[in-house]
């Protein structure tokens, strides 16, 4: 009997929407999200699986800066393509919102209004860091530091990446603008403040003492560590010109702090979700017996489970998180995983290099999912994965099922005769994996539970592996069809048990094992509970491989690219090369240097670099050799105008004599680029002086 749904609310860290999203936040939030939420509908449960996109704060000015646009065209453009690969990934959410909702701002300056009132906070006006060039006060990202922590040298104002210290900007040793790098000064300012200190005694009992046993351990060590070392009163407020004013009188010109609001944007996109569903959304935020979880990445930890719960217990009303499963980090190819320095795998990029294989990569990354510690995502190890696992143990064992169901029996579910002890023992252990699945997911050991969905198909491997059905359908036929009913059973089992994990292979495997011609579609208790998931007489339809092999070139072509990053980031941080020796100007004009136009192009016979121009110089058309061919094809460079050194001594190159050399330099990524006048009109021969 199923018991009477739950009511679960289940939110994902909104992304700052300053870029696209990568393989380390599908690893380290959303695809647990996602198995979480998906595997509590399967029970029947009642979930509001919330996410958004976080649109304030510092990192997202930044980029409108160095992009000159503005912030709201910055979020506009990542919120539509951060929205877009979510739905790509199957990613249920059930409201993806965005803190620049009108909604959104109307609720939390709701909150920052009622904390106020009831003199929750404390007014202070202190001194904070003012770039006196840029002429701004330097809140969070715009000042970097060394954390008096754990002396990471360019710690962030409020948070340091390295220890995932959160700190107030003051505290750290030598600062400096992030705008012009300059020393910053110390300014009066007024601001808002949540004492911390005054909630530590009631965080300690929530937290030490309540829930030391049922928290993962990274998640409770570093609360306790930072209860230990005592807290302190956080500013809730900043002097920025991007974000949600502070609605209260005086406070012209300042902002809520993004973390302020950011979580808040949990309340606004279940509001949201409620009004579009003609639902309460109260209950989900309210009720005792509503289970709310976070799921985050580490960095996330103190604003999670001590800020906002903070805020939550100042505000009165709400309800706290049971659990905030938070993961390490994880690395791509050794390296931390770097938005700015393009160290990543995004995902829109991934999905037009492997179309249509969303699972292998949800797969790939839970199988390694930093759990415990940080991992690191490496293409030999997703090869090995898809080919070794996805390949030869799931679609294998589904493969053999489907091709030989049709192949003996049209595609007819076979009338199984007496058990062996064999059949019994593998039904029954079949039975065990729901309770087994579901006993790690209860305790977010995602891995652990894709592992055991694996041991399912493994399952179904050994028994027909065991029985040889391909051997027995000579011999005995009766005993043939109890052996593919079994193994028919099983399949229908992962379809179901994979749709968290797999979902776009789940609902592939249900279509090919047609469900939704069955008098009723099994569910995941149904497994464990009902001897038949997929009854004699069902017609199944035709095989069709579930995963395919993946390719050495198409790991290699990965590589390459991580490469060519790796080229373009050196070549970007190289210090320029040392000046030379010093010529007269004597030396310089013995250098004839003129603007010509290439007129005819072609590659040479048995090499990879080099091309034979014919150039118009102004003064006569030559030939000159080029080693320009790995950055353009002979039809590229035809009629473009390029400065030419005429008076080189000519060489022989591969029996061409060459009459002169034109004039590059190169893009960090290694592109060669030709020194050309910005203006098409400047005439061939033209001295460059
Ligand atoms: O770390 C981040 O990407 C933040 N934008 C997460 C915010 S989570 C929440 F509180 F909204
Ligand atoms: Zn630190």
């Amino acid at each position: 009997m199923q018991n009477s749904p739950k009511r679960f609310t289940i939110t994902a860290a909104l992304p700052y929407t300053n870029g696209p999203v990568h393989i380390g936040h599908l690893a380290g939030v959303y695809v647990p999200a996602d198995i979480y939420s998906r595997f509590q509908r399967l029970q029947g449960n009642d979930v509001a699986f919330v996410c958004g996109s976080d649109e304030h704060g510092v990192p997202i000015t930044i980029k409108a800066k160095k992009e000159g646009i503005t912030p709201q065209q910055v979020v506009n453009k990542y919120h539509a393509i951060i929205k877009k690969s979510f739905q790509e990934f199957g990613i249920t959410f059930d409201n993806y919102s965005r803190t620049s909702a009108k909604i959104h701002h109307d609720t939390a300056s709701d909150f920052f209004e009622k904390l106020y009132e009831e003199g929750k906070f404390i007014e202070q006006t202190t001194e904070q860091f003012y770039d006196q060039e840029a002429n701004q006060f330097l809140a969070d990202r715009f000042i970097v530091g060394t954390c008096p922590k754990c002396g990471f040298e360019e710690s962030y104002g409020d948070q340091c990446e390295s220890c995932g210290t959160s700190h107030n900007a003051t505290d750290l040793i030598n600062p400096k603008s992030s705008i012009t790098g300059n020393t910053p000064a110390l300014k009066e300012t007024k601001h808002w403040f949540l004492p911390l200190d005054q909630y530590e005694s009631w965080l300690k009992e929530w937290i030490v003492e309540g829930h030391k046993k049922d928290w993962k351990s990274n998640v409770y060590g570093q609360c306790k560590s930072w209860i230990d070392d005592g807290l302190r009163p956080r500013a809730v407020t900043r002097d920025l010109d991007w974000g949600i004013p502070v609605p209260v009188e005086g406070a012209d010109g300042k902002v809520l702090y993004v973390w302020f609001d950011a979580p808040i944007g949990y309340i606004s996109a279940t509001k949201e979700w409620a009004e579009k569903e003609g639902k309460d959304w109260e209950p989900y935020w309210k009720n005792e017996d509503t289970k709310m979880l976070h799921f985050i990445g580490k960095d996330n930890i103190v604003f999670h489970c001590i800020i906002f719960p903070s805020m939550l217990k100042a505000e009165g009303s709400y309800i706290l998180p049971e659990n905030v499963p938070a993961n390490e980090f994880l690395n791509l190819e050794g390296n931390k995983i770097s938005t700015s320095k393009n160290w990543a795998v995004w995902l829109h990029e991934y999905l037009e290099d492997f179309p249509n294989q969303q699972d292998v990569l949800r797969y790939v990354l839970t199988a390694n999912a930093p759990e415990t510690k940080d991992n690191d995502f490496t293409w030999a190890d997703f090869q090995a994965r898809n080919n070794n696992e996805l390949v030869a143990v799931f679609g294998n064992f589904i493969n053999r099922v489907v091709v030989l169901t049709n192949k003996y029996y049209n595609g007819i579910v076979p009338k199984p005769t007496d058990l062996s002890e064999v059949d019994i023992k593998t039904l029954s252990e079949l039975k065990a994996y729901p309770k087994v699945i579901e006993s790690s997911l209860e305790r977010y050991r995602f891995r652990e539970a894709q592992a055991e969905l694996m041991n399912v198909a493994r399952l179904g491997n050994k028994y027909l592996a065991d029985e040889e059905p391909w051997k027995k359908v000579k011999t005995d036929e009766e005993r043939t069809k109890t052996i593919m009913y079994i193994s028919l059973q099983i399949a229908a089992a992962l379809a179901i048990l994979s749709e968290p994990f797999l979902p776009f292979t789940s609902t592939k495997l249900k279509n090919m094992l047609c469900f939704s011609e069955l008098d009723s579609e099994s569910t995941w208790n149904d497994i464990s509970n009902k001897d038949v998931l997929i009854p004699p007489a069902h017609q199944i339809g035709k095989g069709d491989l579930l995963f395919s092999k993946i390719e050495d070139g198409q790991v290699q072509q990965q590589l390459d690219k991580l490469e060519a990053t790796k080229k373009s980031n050196e070549m970007m941080n190289a210090s320029p090369e040392p000046q030379k020796d010093t010529i007269q100007f004597d030396d310089f004009t013995k250098l004839d240097m003129r603007i010509g136009t290439i007129l005819e192009a072609e590659k040479m016979a048995k090499t990879k670099k080099l091309l034979i121009l014919k150039v118009d110089t102004g003064i006569d058309i030559r030939t000159i050799v080029s080693g320009i061919a790995e950055s353009f094809s002979p039809e590229e460079v035809v009629g473009k105008k390029v400065t030419v050194l005429v008076n080189l001594a000519p060489r022989a190159l591969r029996g061409v004599d060459s009459e002169g050399m034109i004039l590059m330099t190169e893009t960090p990524d290694g592109k060669l680029v030709f020194l050309n006048p910005d203006d098409e009109k400047v005439s061939n021969g033209v001295s460059i002086s």
